[in-house]
C-alpha cells in the first residue's frame, strides 16, 4: 500500500514494485480516482486506488480496511504523502495557519495516523519517505511548513515506535529529477536522482530495514566532488592543499564575499547573517544553497557544488575551506630529490575498504556500470551475506 502513490516519488516506486516484483499495489490519496493525475498513476489500472485523507485518523483507518479488501492482505506500507510546494519561497511570518497546516499535517499527523491504523497488521515493514533536508538545510527560512513537517516526521536517531510489531524505517530523499522536470537544468550543482537510481535505493533501504541493519537511509545523488580548476591545471591534488604554505590569508575577504552573496540569495540584510551560524539555521535550503554556491563558484572561477555546504556548514567554515582551496600549490622541492622520510609516507587506512565496494566504485568510474546497477549489485550482495 502506497500512501501518496499518485505523487512523483510514490508513482515511480509503485511502478517499480509491479514491474520488478510483480507486486499488487494500492495507492491512497485525497483526490478522486477520476482526477487525471490519479488516472495516470494507476498504470493502466494495474494499481488499485482508495480515496482518503490520512490526516483524519478515521479516514486513515478506513483507507487501510479498503486497501486490505482490494489486496487480500497488506505486506508493506509506504508513506509517500506530501503537499506539493507550488508557491514561491516565503518567510514563516508570511504563512497563514491554514497554509502552514496544509504542508505540516500530512507529514506529522498523517504519518502518525497511518502507523496507528496499521499497528496491528502483520506487516513485513512500514517505510516513510521524507527529505534529506531534515538533516541539513531545514528550509526553515523559505519553506517553513514543509521543513517543520519533515523534521517532525524524522525523529533522531531514527524511527522506532516503542513496541512496533514490524520494522519501521525512513528514507530521507534528495531531489528526484522526475519532480523537477526541465527545471532541473536550472540547478546544475544539485544532484538529481533518476527513477531507476531512486528505485534501486528504495530496494536497498527496504532490505536493510527488513534485516534490522539500518532503519534510516539517505537516498540522494552526491554531486561531483569539489575541485578547484586552478588545482587541476597545476596537477595539485586537493588532499595536499591543507599542508600547502598559505601565501596570503584571504579569509576576511572571502567571509565578506560569502555574506554578501548569501544575503542577496536569501534576500535579507547582510547584518542578519552571522558567519558562525550554520547555513541551515540561516534558512539555506537545497535550492537557495545551490544558487548561492553557483554564484560563489562563478565569482571565484572555481568548481564548487552544493555538497560543500554540507561539509563546510557556515560562512566561517566555508571561507576557511575556500582559502585552502585557492592557496597556491606547494612548490615541488628542487633537486636533489631526497627519499621521503618514513613518517612522510601515507598511513595505510585503519580498516581496508570492502573489496566489493572498491571494485564497484572502479567500474562505476570507468562508466561500465550505472549508479542503479551499482546499487542493484550491492543489494544482491547484501542478500547473499544475510543468507550466510
Ligand atoms: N520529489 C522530490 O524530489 C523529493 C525530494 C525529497 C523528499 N521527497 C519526499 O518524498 C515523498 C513524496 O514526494 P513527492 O514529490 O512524490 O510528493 P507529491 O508529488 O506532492 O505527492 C504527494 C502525494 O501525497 C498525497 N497526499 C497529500 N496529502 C495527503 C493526505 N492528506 N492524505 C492522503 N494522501 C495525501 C498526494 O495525493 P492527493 O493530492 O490526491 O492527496 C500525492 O499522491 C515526500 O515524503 C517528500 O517529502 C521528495
Amino acid at each position: 500500500m502506497v500512501v501518496g502513490g499518485s505523487g512523483f516519488v510514490g508513482r515511480v516506486v509503485s511502478r517499480h514494485l509491479i514491474d520488478r516484483f510483480d507486486a499488487k499495489v494500492v495507492c491512497v490519496g485525497r483526490r478522486p480516482q477520476s482526477d487525471p493525475a490519479v488516472r495516470e498513476a494507476l498504470y493502466g489500472d494495474r494499481v488499485g486506488y482508495v480515496q482518503g485523507d490520512v490526516t483524519d485518523p478515521r479516514q486513515a483507518r478506513r483507507a487501510i480496511t479498503e486497501a486490505k479488501g482490494l489486496l487480500g492482505e497488506i505486506h508493506g506500507v509506504l508513506f509517500a504523502g506530501a503537499t506539493r510546494i507550488t508557491g514561491a519561497p516565503g518567510a514563516l511570518a508570511d504563512l497563514g495557519e491554514a497554509e502552514f497546516r496544509a504542508h505540516y499535517e500530512i507529514k506529522a499527523a498523517g504519518a502518525r495516523n497511518v502507523y496507528e491504523a496499521v499497528a496491528d497488521e502483520p506487516l513485513d515493514f512500514l517505510c516513510y519517505f521524507s527529505s534529506a533536508q531534515a538533516f541539513s538545510f531545514g528550509g526553515a527560512g523559505t519553506h517553513a511548513a514543509y521543513a517543520a513537517g519533515i523534521t517532525s516526521a524524522t525523529p533522531s536517531p531514527g524511527p522506532s515506535p516503542p513496541g512496533a510489531a514490524f520494522p519501521v524505517g525512513i528514507v530521507n530523499w534528495g531531489a528526484w529529477r522526475a519532480s523537477f522536470g526541465v527545471a532541473a537544468r536550472d540547478y546544475p550543482t544539485l544532484g538529481f536522482l533518476d527513477d531507476d537510481e531512486g528505485a534501486a535505493c528504495f530496494d536497498t533501504a527496504v532490505r536493510l530495514l527488513r534485516a534490522s541493519r539500518h532503519r534510516q537511509v539517505i537516498g540522494m545523488r552526491a554531486p561531483a566532488p569539489v575541485t578547484a580548476r586552478g588545482a587541476e591545471r597545476s596537477g595539485a591534488a586537493e588532499g595536499r592543499r591543507p599542508s600547502a604554505p598559505v601565501a596570503h590569508d584571504r579569509r576576511p575577504e572571502l567571509r565578506g564575499l560569502l555574506v554578501a552573496r548569501l544575503a542577496r540569495t536569501l534576500r535579507v540584510p547582510k547584518e542578519d547573517l552571522s558567519p558562525s551560524t550554520a547555513f541551515a539555521d540561516l534558512g539555506v535550503d537545497s535550492i537557495t544553497g545551490s544558487t548561492f554556491v553557483a554564484a560563489i563558484a562563478e565569482e571565484l572561477g572555481i568548481e564548487l557544488n552544493a555538497a560543500a555546504l554540507y561539509e563546510f556548514s557556515s560562512v566561517e567554515r566555508l571561507a576557511d575551506h575556500l582559502n585552502d582551496l585557492l592557496a597556491p600549490a606547494p612548490q615541488e622541492p628542487s633537486a636533489p630529490h631526497e627519499p621521503p622520510a618514513p613518517s612522510a609516507r601515507p598511513e595505510p587506512p585503519a580498516t581496508a575498504p570492502d573489496d566489493l565496494i572498491v571494485k564497484l566504485e572502479a567500474r562505476f568510474a570507468a562508466g561500465e556500470l550505472s549508479a542503479a546497477e551499482v546499487l542493484d549489485l550491492l543489494d544482491a550482495e547484501l542478500a547473499t551475506r544475510e543468507q550466510r
